[in-house]
């Protein structure tokens, strides 16, 4: 397991990391995004989305729980925020269980909620407060990635 650390000075930062994580990972990753409150996990999955091409409003699934986006040939990229999951059988009505059935890329916040019951992160992405920036730590199997992000 790789893990790269990077400071990201203003907000731009975290969008330009999310695109270039976007271009790199195969469809069908689960992405794991940790990090206290308004520390930047939707900016980056804002970043990630706007990376695939996708142009029109992002907003953060806080009360819906998943926003789901298509993203080019029949791919998608499902937002989870699982903050507010009360429970399992939650998960089973956002329809988890198909989500995992149809290649859609996984970019999940809050996954500490859903512990036991989402697929493991293929890359976890922990953001936190430095200075006025975000210190990033991604973990993963980075390989592919190295080139992209040290630029
Ligand atoms: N590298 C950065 N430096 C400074 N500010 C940043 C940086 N990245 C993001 N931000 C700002 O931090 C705030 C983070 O908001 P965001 O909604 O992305 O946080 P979040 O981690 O998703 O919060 P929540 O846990 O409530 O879902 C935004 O105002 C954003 O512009
Ligand atoms: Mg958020």
């Amino acid at each position: 397991m790789d893990s790269i650390e990077r400071f990201l000075p203003d907000a731009a930062a975290t969008d330009r990391l999310g695109s270039a994580l976007a271009r790199r990972l195969a469809p069908g990753s689960v992405v794991y995004l940790q990090g206290h409150l308004g520390v930047g996990k939707t900016s980056l999955a804002r970043g990630f989305l706007r990376g695939l091409g996708v142009t029109g409003p992002v907003k953060s699934p806080t009360y819906t729980l998943i926003e789901s986006y298509p993203v080019g040939d029949e791919q998608w990229v499902h937002h989870l925020d699982l903050y507010r999951l009360a429970g399992p059988e939650e998960l089973e009505w956002i329809g988890l269980r198909d989500l995992l059935t149809d290649r859609g890329t996984l970019l999940i916040e809050w996954p500490e909620r859903g512990a036991g019951q989402i697929p493991a992160a293929d890359l976890t992405v922990v953001l936190s407060l430095e200075d006025e920036g975000r210190r990033v730590v991604l973990s993963g199997d980075l390989t592919e990635f190295l080139e992209d992000i040290e630029s």
